[in-house]
């Protein structure tokens, strides 16, 4: 196999030298111009077959879509538009595709339309790019992570635990659903199943993560994770993934410095390594913003935004302190906040929203959140009320990151997890991380879509994973 990536062609080093390059058909003009994109780039190659040649039946199969191989001189390119085009010597279709039956028009289809149609929305230029950038996204978390001496943990998608204490669990088992096993006393019997107990597909990697980080110091999970919550929002997946790093000997500053350096670090590889497709993907808001009255239009471009995130350190303020500021905002006052503001409350995403678009305009870290809005797990503060947690609220996402310092001292993470009636029983396995050497550490989750959302510029977090999973969609 000696095709080159099309990516590759177009770098204009090859001019002069006989390549093959293979790909499906984007246009096709004047009986004569082939554009052809292979996934490497948005770029397309054009291929010239001259009239007269052996190529001229073949040319009669050329239809958007169709597959094909293409070998030739590559030359530097006469017409506008593009460097280098290819001479075609060979032409060969790989696979038709049929105009009649083929779903795409050659016009800009909705988002929403081209998720119907899983296969062909990757070969559109917005999903190039945005997919292309979720890949950057994703090898480089492992770079920042392996360079800093991280292990990679794979932590498991079936476990018996609740992580989170949401209850948000799609049950695993083998149980036949329409004719279950009953114990004498009426309850399903668990016994019977593969797993002999109920099981769940996982919520988070983080309790086993903690087993790792205090045996490694420093791990970190990259994997799915699942949540049964009924809620279709543009920032909610039923199946999604997160990165989970965690960390012995880490407080919550420590935590939060990791996370800023980490969410920084990916926007500056995507700069590094997909220009091209940040700048596409920012005209492409442009385009898209130009339906919107003036007021509703951003301000700055994504690059231009993104950079701003990169240059300047994420505000830090305390859960009170935030509070503090809703309640003396002019949307509290006008009584335009939908849900109630007081202390005490799980902060909705229009009280984020305010903190991150209107008030600070920047990225934004809050610590010290009421001990009954979070989960068992985080360290308790002096003041009895509050928990060491963090959340990171990004400009037009909301919560990208959920983290704190974990409850390291046994009796005080006893107490709290019988207050909140999770039996310690099953946890065993998790407390003794606390038993035999028991250190201060510290964790959080970057949910993935939600950074993918973010750096570039989507909207609707189905956009940006390839097979979404949400209560309205689950085709195959
Ligand atoms: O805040 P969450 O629930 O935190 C945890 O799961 C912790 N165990 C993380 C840790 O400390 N190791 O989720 C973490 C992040 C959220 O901030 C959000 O970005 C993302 O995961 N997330 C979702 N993303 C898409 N769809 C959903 N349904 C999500 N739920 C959470
Ligand atoms: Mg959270």
């Amino acid at each position: 196999n000696k095709r080159t990536r099309i990516k590759e062609l177009l770098k204009g080093d090859k001019i002069g030298e006989e390549v093959t390059a293979m790909g499906w058909v984007r246009t096709f003009r004047n009986n004569q111009f082939i554009a052809i994109n292979d996934g490497s780039c948005n770029a397309n190659l054009q291929a010239v077959v001259e009239l007269g040649t052996q190529n001229e039946e073949t040319l009669k199969r050329i239809t958007t879509s169709a597959s094909v191989k293409v070998t030739g001189e590559l030359i530097a390119s006469l017409g506008k538009g593009q460097q280098v085009e290819l001479k075609v010597k060979t032409l060969e279709i790989l696979g038709d595709s049929d105009p009649e039956k083929y779903p795409l028009q050659p016009k800009k289809h909705s988002l929403e339309f081209l998720r119907e149609h899983a296969h062909l929305r990757f070969r559109t230029n917005t999903f190039g790019s945005v997919f292309r950038v979720r890949h950057a996204l994703a090898f480089a978390t492992h770079k920042f992570f392996n360079d800093k001496g991280f292990l990679y943990l794979h932590t498991p998608i079936i476990t018996s635990s609740d992580a989170e204490g949401a209850g948000e669990m799609f049950r695993v088992t083998t149980l036949d659903l329409e004719n279950l096993p009953r114990t004498q006393d009426g309850k399903i019997n668990f016994a019977e199943d593969f797993f002999g107990k109920s099981t769940n597909l996982t919520v988070s990697g983080q309790l086993e993560g903690e087993l790792g980080a205090t045996a490694f110091s420093d791990i970190y999970t990259f994997g799915p994770t699942f949540r049964a919550e009924n809620s279709n929002t543009t920032r909610h997946l039923a199946e999604f993934w997160m990165i989970e790093p965690e960390m012995a000997f880490y407080d919550i500053e420590d935590n939060m410095d990791l996370a800023e350096e980490f969410i920084k670090y990916l926007i500056s590889y995507v700069f590094e390594h997909n220009h091209e497709d940040l700048q596409f993907l920012e005209s492409r808001l442009k385009e898209e913003e130009k339906s919107l009255p003036q007021d509703k239009r951003s301000e700055f471009g994504l690059i231009e935004k993104l950079q701003f995130v990169l240059e300047n350190p994420f505000e830090r303020i305390t859960y009170t302190e935030a509070i503090d500021i809703l309640m003396a905002s002019p949307m509290y006052k006008k009584k335009k906040f939908k849900f109630e503001v007081k202390w005490g409350i799980d902060l909705q995403s229009e009280h984020e929203r305010y903190l991150v678009e209107k008030h600070f305009r920047k990225p934004v870290i809050v610590t010290g959140y009421p001990k009954e809005i979070k989960a068992f797990y985080m360290r308790q503060n002096d003041d009895g009320k509050t928990v060491a947690a963090m959340d990171i609220l990004a400009p037009g996402i909301g919560e990208i990151v959920g983290g704190s310092q974990r409850e390291e001292r046994l009796e005080v993470l006893l107490n709290r997890m019988q207050e909140m009636n999770i039996p310690a029983r099953e946890m065993d396995f998790y407390l003794d991380t606390r038993r035999f050497g028991t250190v201060p550490h510290a964790g959080f989750g970057l949910g993935f879509e939600r950074m993918v959302l973010f750096v570039t510029g989507m909207t609707n977090i189905r956009d940006v994973i390839a097979f979404a999973r949400t209560p309205d969609n689950c085709e195959f």
